[in-house]
C-alpha cells in the first residue's frame, strides 16, 4: 500500500504524458516540431526552469476541447490514485489555453468534469487553482481573474508560476488582493529559482497561505524563523528540483534539513510526466537517497493534509 497524501503541488499541463501528447495531436491535426515519439522524448533533459517551460508551452497545444482537458485530468488521476494521492488540488494556466482562442468555460467544465469522475472512480477529493504566469503582465492576470469571478467559473483559488527570476511576487499585488476580496484561497510559486526575497514577498505582500517550492528559504535564517513561527505550508518537489537543476543532486536537497528545521514541508510531484515521475517516485526519492525515517514520513503525509483546503472534519477523515 502507497502512503496515503495529499497531493497540492501538481500542473494539470505537466502531467501530459508523451504517448498523450501524440494522441491528442493525432486527434486534432496538430503538427508538433517533433518527428516521433522517440524524438520528443529525447528532448526530456533541462537545463533550467525555462528549458522545461518552453517544451511544456509547446506541448500542451495538444488540448484544445473540453473533452481533452477532461481526458487527461482523468489520465492523471489514474495514475495519481496509483501512487497514493487521496487529495488533488490541481493547478492549470488559464493563459496558456485562453491565449490559444479557448474559451474559459470549456476549459474549467472539462477539468471539472474530469476531477468528478475522478472522485466518482477513485474517491479522490479535489479543489482547483488558477495559476497565473508571472511572465506575463499583471494587469492581464488580473483581468482574466475578474473574468473568472464575474462569470462564476468554478475555482478555488489562484497560484503564480513559470518564469520566476525578474518576476517578483510584487508585481501581483493587486491581482491577489482581488483574490482574497472575493474568497479566493491564495499561493505562489517563490524560492524555486528564486531568491528567498520572493518569499517574503510571496508572504508580506500577496499574503499566500502556501508556498509553492520554497527551498532557497533555507539561505535567510530570520525567514525560516517566521516560517517556523508561522507554519506556512512549503510544497516541496524533489525530482523536480534535480532535473531542474535547483539542486545539484538528490543528495544535495534540503528536505531533511527543512524537516529538522520545523518547517511544514510536504513532498509533491509539479509536472510528473516530464520529472521522471509521480507522488510515489517523490516520496522515494526522499526515502532512499534522503534517508528519511517512517517517522518523517508519515509527518510528511500529515502535513499534506493538514496544508489541503479541505475543511476540517473531511481532513480529520484523511488523518
Ligand atoms: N515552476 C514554475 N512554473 C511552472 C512549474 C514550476 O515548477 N511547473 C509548471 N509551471
Ligand atoms: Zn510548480
Amino acid at each position: 500500500m502507497k502512503l496515503p497524501v495529499a497531493e497540492l503541488h501538481i500542473h494539470l499541463e505537466g502531467t501530459l504524458e508523451p504517448d498523450m501528447i501524440m494522441e491528442l495531436a493525432a486527434k486534432n491535426s496538430i503538427e508538433l516540431p517533433y518527428e516521433s515519439i522517440e524524438d520528443l522524448k529525447a528532448r526530456y533533459s533541462f537545463t533550467n526552469l525555462q528549458s522545461f517551460l518552453d517544451l511544456l508551452y509547446t506541448n500542451l497545444i495538444v488540448l484544445r476541447t473540453s473533452e481533452d482537458f477532461q481526458q487527461a485530468t482523468v489520465a492523471y488521476l489514474e495514475n495519481a490514485q496509483r501512487s497514493g494521492v487521496r487529495h488533488v488540488e490541481l493547478f492549470f494556466d488559464p493563459q496558456a489555453h485562453v491565449e490559444r482562442g479557448l474559451s474559459l468555460a470549456e476549459v474549467v467544465a472539462g477539468i471539472r468534469a474530469g476531477l468528478a469522475e475522478g472522485e466518482e472512480r477513485w474517491g479522490i477529493t479535489h479543489k482547483l487553482i488558477a495559476c497565473f504566469w508571472r511572465h506575463a503582465p499583471a494587469s492581464d492576470a488580473l483581468e482574466l481573474l475578474q473574468t473568472l469571478v464575474e462569470e462564476k467559473h468554478p475555482i478555488d483559488g489562484i497560484g503564480l508560476d513559470s518564469s520566476e527570476i525578474g518576476f517578483p511576487p510584487s508585481l501581483f499585488a493587486k491581482v491577489y488582493d482581488y483574490a482574497r476580496e472575493h474568497g479566493l484561497h491564495v499561493v505562489a510559486h517563490a524560492g524555486e529559482e528564486g531568491p528567498a526575497d520572493y518569499i517574503w514577498q510571496a508572504l508580506d505582500l500577496l499574503k499566500v497561505e502556501r508556498i509553492d517550492h520554497g527551498i532557497r528559504c533555507v539561505e535567510d535564517r530570520t525567514l525560516v524563523r517566521r516560517l517556523v513561527a508561522e507554519q506556512i505550508p512549503l510544497t516541496v518537489c524533489p525530482l523536480s528540483n534535480v532535473r531542474l537543476r535547483a539542486v545539484d543532486s538528490i543528495h544535495a536537497h534540503p528536505l531533511p534539513q527543512m524537516l529538522e528545521m520545523g518547517l511544514n514541508v510536504s513532498v509533491h510531484s509539479d509536472d510528473p510526466a516530464y520529472f521522471g515521475g509521480y507522488m510515489d517516485a517523490n516520496i522515494a526519492a526522499a526515502i532512499k537517497p534522503l534517508g528519511l525515517n517512517a517517522a518523517q514520513l508519515a509527518q510528511l503525509a500529515r502535513n499534506s493534509f493538514n496544508s489541503s483546503f479541505l475543511d476540517e472534519a473531511t481532513k480529520q477523515k484523511y488523518l
